[in-house]
């Protein structure tokens, strides 16, 4: 390790070496460097621009600096724990190539303004990269959902069967929730594409610096209308994660759902050999690891926000060092919702396969068309009220019985009541059970297709 550095002619000797290891972040706040370099030559463009510094100094700062990106790029700028942070590791290194005028990047800027403006463009550039994921992600399941309309698959509430409805309508209902999904990070990127640079510490700078001109460089949206809040917001990363974590629940009940779906007990899908794994000690075993870490990793996730509002909860205004640590926080979950909407692709587009046998078996032997034999009634005329009492008793004497509705005869349809007819056996088909909820937003085939055409036109946008 090199000399620990003192901070300025104030202080008489450097740190302790475990409290500069403790106080340092740039073994994760790399992570930031494409953004730090940008940042930096926006700030310098900026500087030039307004007559801080000389066109001349303006350029050789921004040389300096792509200078410093390329040596990364190539692996030969690996800065230690000495240097504390990727803000000083790049301008130390600006100062060893270009000497005094290197000194003049920070003119008119902290490090305050300076992470703030690095973690914004970090994390709107990865909300993009999400937001692409999702729609990938959502167009796997429109694909699947495109030929599994007639497919039918039991509906539950309660985890009791209840409604048998169309493949494709549950699949869809995923397709709404990553929609969602996509919106709420749309939101949260207009608020994170905001400019705090050029707040400075925390009140401002005493040099004619041109705020607006670097937020126009950097493609910022707006800046930020108070030092004091420029330098101490993560409103917006509290933001991501709040979305992150709706992201990660959906994932999750998918998770549990195909994990469900893949047991002996429901047999609904089968998991190809390539996204499945074995037992070290059980040769018949095949398991969903795939969801399971989906649902496991969804924790870390929901940890991260957590550790965010209770780091901003008590904070005075403005910068205070616990704001470093909101850092590995969004790095991780980033990595995290990344690595999780990957791998739940691959899995939905080609790791398993539905059992349309196993489906078949489970809609059709069991009572989850009683509801049907209920309107059935009603829409002759008795009350839904009455209907709904007799049908339940025609379930008990069924099951009684050891029968299911279907193998009831027309006889002993009219014993129960009169307005049965030979059209009963229809109704409570389990196709005909979901082609007829066709009421808007239902699972009726012609609402599904229909659904389907507009989920195409929502993925346009
Ligand atoms: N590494 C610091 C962080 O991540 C940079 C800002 C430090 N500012 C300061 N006044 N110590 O927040």
């Amino acid at each position: 390790m090199t000399e620990q550095k003192t901070w300025s002619q104030r202080f008489e000797s450097a740190l302790h070496p475990a409290i500069a290891l403790f106080n340092a972040s740039i073994t994760f706040d790399i992570e930031l460097i494409e953004y730090d370099i940008t940042g930096s030559i926006a700030h310098a463009k900026m500087l030039a621009h307004t007559g801080i510094i000389s066109t001349q100094e303006g350029e050789q700062l921004v040389a300096g600096l792509e200078q410093i990106r390329s040596e990364y790029h190539q692996g030969q700028f690996n800065p230690g724990i000495e240097a504390e942070d990727v803000h000083f590791a790049v301008e130390r290194r600006l100062t060893e190539i270009l000497g005094d005028v290197g000194k003049k990047l920070h003119t008119a800027r902290s490090r305050n303004d300076q992470v703030g403006t690095d973690t914004r463009l970090y994390l709107r550039s990865q909300i993009s990269l999400i937001q692409t994921q999702i729609r990938e992600f959502q167009r796997v399941l429109l694909e699947l959902a495109e030929v599994n309309v007639e497919t039918l698959i039991p509906g539950y509430t309660h985890l009791q069967r209840a409604q048998p409805v169309s493949l494709a309508h549950h699949l869809l209902a995923y397709f709404q929730m990553l929609q969602r999904d996509w919106e709420r990070l749309g939101d949260v990127y207009r608020r994170t594409n905001i400019s705090p640079l050029g707040c400075g510490a925390l009140a401002g700078t005493t040099f004619p610096i041109d705020r607006h001109y670097t937020a126009e460089l950097l493609d910022f949206a707006g800046v930020y209308e108070n030092s004091l809040d420029g330098v101490s917001d993560r409103d917006f990363a509290i933001e991501f994660l709040c979305a992150s974590s709706l992201i990660m629940v959906h994932l999750s009940r998918f998770s549990e759902e195909i994990i469900l779906w893949a047991s002996e007990e429901f047999g609904f899908v089968k998991l190809k050999d390539s996204c499945a794994t074995g037992s070290s000690i059980m040769p018949q075993k095949k398991n969903p690891d795939v969801p399971e870490l989906v649902r496991g990793k969804t924790g870390r996730v929901f940890g991260h926000l957590q550790a965010l509002l209770v780091l901003m909860k008590g904070l005075p205004l403005a910068y205070n060092k616990d704001l470093q640590e909101d850092k590995e926080a969004l790095f991780d979950s980033v990595k995290t919702i990344k690595s999780c909407l990957e791998a739940m692709k691959i899995l939905l587009a080609e790791g398993l396969e539905f059992r349309p046998e196993r489906l078949s078996t489970a809609v059709n032997s069991d009572f989850s068309n009683a509801t049907d034999v209920a309107d059935y009634l009603a829409a002759r005329g008795v009350p839904f009220r009455e209907a709904y009492n007799l049908v339940g008793k025609v379930v008990r004497i069924c099951l009684e019985k050891g029968k299911l509705l279907k193998d009831l005869t027309l006889v002993e349809w009219q014993e129960l009541h009169p307005a049965f007819e030979e059209d009963i056996y229809s109704a409570i088909a389990p196709s005909q059970v979901v082609a007829a909820r066709n009421s808007y937003g239902g699972t009726g085939f012609e609402q599904v297709r229909l659904a389907l055409k507009n989920a195409r036109t929502q993925i346009q946008a």
